[in-house]
């Protein structure tokens, strides 16, 4: 048995929550990565919304076992939240949730440090989510962090007292302007309350629990946070979160060999939005992008910040694709571009006076301008449809198109945010 993973190809909030929900019937076993609750995973079925951030999307499905991987880093007290908002709608996921013991929790004063980093960055800051991810994950590589696993040993108060001083030094250094978003003391109080409630949940080796699973001949879809341009190595560094979110973050997220990776399902929206700071080559900063935003619901689900929209992007896209060894796509949203007579797709870059169908090392404005190519739009309101055969035909051309471009078949068509307004194209397997 192999992996399959899903992940996102743009700049994140594809749509990866929702697909995830519409494949779990056909896996044993979901599992989460990377990322935290910098994510926002966003499910409707039934008439109802449910947002996820840091609880693996096939939560809703009972029968499944659902993972979250060494890879991710856990604010306990967002977690407490998650699990209790979903048992007071009567869907408790404790029974079937396991957590890595390796991975990273991410303290109160990560998120201060998180606050304070950003703060003195001035213009040049990233667009955090303020989370306290890219602070824990810098404990990580610094070899500083507290693990879930360390909530077990009896040393675990004083560990986490001396990350704290360390932190609040480090704190102190940022000089007397440094936000603070809250109190302390409090927001101590209630992680540590969260911690114990964390250790009463199950806490596994999760490598050894996943590759028996495989040995077993059980089917684990790996789900992917965040998207391929917010990689840590191959995104728009530095305006990037701080963890691998590519096909490569899932063997070291999870402790699967490379080769026991399976098919790759690329997730992309039929236009492009980005949240946070950063180039955005094919960025609508008008009307035309303010109507995308409107019509998308183009609204972030972790912090509401409204997202950055823009047209679809080929370079992007393929390279994506590229680094992720993508075999199969997911088109999300293509309902939203039903507001448009006419849709621009950036075929090609100007860079350095020449016509480049790749991504260079650099995307900002005076390193990269896009090339359209104009596409007939399809005005039909798509989100009844449920064959593949009523789609119009300039949305199958435009499907033909982005398979023709990538050498990847779109294999699932997503006309709409519930469940059912997903559309598995002929061929998926
Ligand atoms: P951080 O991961 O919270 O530090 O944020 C780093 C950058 O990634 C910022 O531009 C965020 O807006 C962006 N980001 C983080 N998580 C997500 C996500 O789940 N969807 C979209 N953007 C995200």
């Amino acid at each position: 048995m192999k992996v399959d993973v899903l992940l996102g190809l743009q700049w994140g909030d594809e749509g990866k929550g929702k697909i995830v929900d519409v494949l779990t019937p056909d896996y044993d076993v979901i599992a989460r990565f990377q990322g935290g609750p910098n994510a926002g995973h966003t499910l409707i079925f039934n008439g109802t919304k449910h947002v996820l951030h840091t609880i693996p999307s096939g939560v809703f499905h009972p029968d499944k076992q659902n993972v979250v991987g060494n890879g991710v880093v856990i604010d306990p007290v967002i977690f407490r939240k998650e699990i209790e908002a979903l048992q007071a709608r009567d869907v408790d996921p404790t029974a079937n949730l396991c957590i890595s013991k390796k991975a990273h929790l991410i303290l109160p004063t990560h998120r201060l440090l998180d606050a304070a980093s950003e703060h003195a960055k001035g213009k040049a800051k990233i667009g955090s989510t303020l989370k306290g991810i890219g602070p824990t994950y810098m404990d990580k590589t610094g070899r500083n962090g507290l693990r879930v696993g360390d909530l077990l040993s009896d040393q675990f108060a004083a560990r986490y007292d001396a990350l704290k001083q360390k932190h609040l030094g480090m704190l102190a250094a940022f000089g007397d302007d440094v936000p603070t978003p809250f109190s302390l003391e409090e927001a101590e109080a209630e992680w540590l309350d969260a911690v114990a409630f964390l250790k009463g949940l199950r806490l596994i080796d999760s490598e050894h629990f996943l590759n028996e699973a495989l040995a077993a001949g059980k089917r684990i879809l790996a789900e992917g946070a965040q998207g391929t341009m917010l990689d840590i190595d191959f995104g728009t560094y530095p305006f990037v979160t701080s963890s691998n979110t590519v096909t490569a973050g899932a063997c070291t997220g999870l402790g699967i060999a490379p080769n026991r990776i399976g098919e790759v399902i690329g997730i992309f929206k039929a236009y492009c939005t980005r949240v946070g700071s950063g180039p955005f080559p094919t960025e609508l900063d008008n009307a035309e992008g303010e109507a995308l935003r409107q019509a998308g619901g183009e609204f972030g689900a972790t912090t509401g910040r409204p997202r950055r929209t823009g047209w679809l992007d080929l370079p992007q896209l393929k390279y994506a694709a590229m680094i992720n060894g993508a075999t199969e796509l997911a088109m999300m949203k293509s309902d939203v571009l039903s507001a448009f007579d006419t849709i621009q797709v950036c075929t090609h870059y100007l860079h350095d006076g020449e016509r480049i169908d790749y991504l260079p090392f650099g995307i900002n404005p005076d390193e990269v301008t896009p090339i359209y190519e104009e596409h007939p739009g399809w005005t039909e309101d798509l989100t009844e449809i449920t064959e593949e055969s009523e789609l119009p035909q300039s949305l199958k051309d435009y499907t033909a198109m982005i398979e023709r471009e990538t050498g990847i078949p779109v294999s699932i068509l997503s006309v709409g945010p519930d469940r059912k307004q997903t559309i598995l194209r002929s061929g998926r397997k």
